[in-house]
């Protein structure tokens, strides 16, 4: 039996990862191994956390603190702090109210919401709701005359800059999942895909192979398709899965806006690097020309820390708000990031950085990492 949602937060929960227990009290089975698994062995997705884990901070003492801030600017939009709401499908697999909580939610905490083309909600009725910044993120789908129209629509419902993700034209192997028997339940789907075409199933493949000579790579977007898309729209696109310096200077050859360095939460391809080890690879690249964001693997407010010292400009989370939605709604994913708020203004304060542009490499302890 699943427990309903907690209506008043226990004291017991004063870190993020409390939430855990009780998000896992309230979903299936299945829906648990979803969001919390990863890909293959989930060397990567542990690898995330770990390697945050083994970073080490400066403290310094007696800095001048007076007039702090955790505001930030980007693409011309104000966030009040730098922790952003990863794209997460399916959010009614954690809550009944799925998206509607989680922005309303991030209208509460003031956080970015970054709302994802396997959304369970349709992505207007998520807009209307929002008082924050709310980006898009987008996958260039195999039916192109629909991705245009899902791109209208984003930018017809106000949302401010898509994010387009990369790094899973095929899904990962996903062993957890396949484990737990995982199928969407009934009432829970891509509502904003209704109505595109179904990929060709084509014929089979003459020499046996699965993936590679089939239809799924056939369509799956490469640079050329990610050029159509930068004419399509004057909103700020940021490539989200980028995971080298190489892929980093051809994306701001071709325009993009801004990086996200992630793996998928490690949801992809299993045995990559973790997000914050190729950091520094990443922002030597682009050498500040656009912003540059992380996910993957934050738990604390500590780690959002380390992501600016590394290079990031803002961070996402992702796995965290969804076991707080799970537990609590709206409240749960509300918590969770003023538990990461909170923490992430201590660590600033122990390093002495009054704002986020005083967080620098000298943060972070040259003898670990
Ligand atoms: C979707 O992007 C997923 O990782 O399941």
């Amino acid at each position: 039996m699943l427990l309903p949602p907690l209506t008043q937060i226990p004291p017991t929960i004063a870190a993020v990862s409390d939430y855990e227990p009780f998000a896992r009290a309230r979903m299936s089975e299945q829906a648990w191994a979803y969001i919390a698994g990863g890909a293959a062995d989930e060397l990567t997705l542990r690898d995330n956390i770990a390697a945050f884990q083994r970073l080490r901070l400066r403290s310094r003492v007696l800095a001048d603190l007076s007039g702090g801030t955790t505001r930030l600017q980007l693409f011309g939009q104000t966030f009040e702090h730098p922790i952003v709401l990863a794209p997460v499908a399916y959010q009614k697999l954690a809550h009944a109210d799925g998206e509607l909580a989680t922005v309303l939610a991030a209208a509460a905490v003031q956080a970015g919401m970054v709302v994802s083309t396997q959304a369970s909600i349709e992505l207007e009725a998520i807009a209307r709701e929002a008082q924050s910044p709310l980006w898009f993120q987008l996958y260039i789908q195999h039916d192109r005359d629909f991705t245009r129209d899902l791109v209208r629509r984003a930018e017809a419902a106000g949302y401010q800059a898509l994010v387009v993700t990369v790094d899973a034209p095929v899904n990962g192997v996903r062993n957890r999942e396949q484990r737990a028997g995982f199928v969407l339940p009934a009432g829970v789907e891509a509502v904003n895909l209704r109505g595109m075409r179904p990929l060709p199933t084509g014929s089979a493949q003459p020499d046996g192979g699965l993936l590679l000579g089939g239809p799924l790579l056939a369509a799956a977007p490469t640079w050329q398709d990610l050029r159509w898309l930068r004419s399509l729209t004057r909103l700020p696109v940021l490539l989200k899965g980028v995971m080298t310096g190489e892929d980093a200077r051809r994306a701001l050859e071709e325009g993009v806006d801004g990086i996200i360095v992630s793996n998928h939460g490690g949801r992809t391809l299993d045995t990559q690097p973790a997000t914050i080890s190729v950091l520094a690879e990443v922002a030597a690249a682009l050498e500040g020309r656009v912003p540059l964001l992380l996910d993957g693997g934050i738990r604390r407010g500590s780690d959002v820390f380390k992501a600016l010292a590394l290079g990031a400009d803002a961070v996402l989370v992702g796995r965290p708000y969804m076991f707080g939605l799970a537990a609590a709604g709206a409240v749960g994913v509300a918590h969770v990031v003023q538990m990461l708020r909170a923490e992430l203004e201590v660590a600033m304060a122990l390093t002495g950085c009054p704002d986020l542009r005083a967080i620098g490499p000298g943060s972070i302890s040259p003898a670990h990492g």
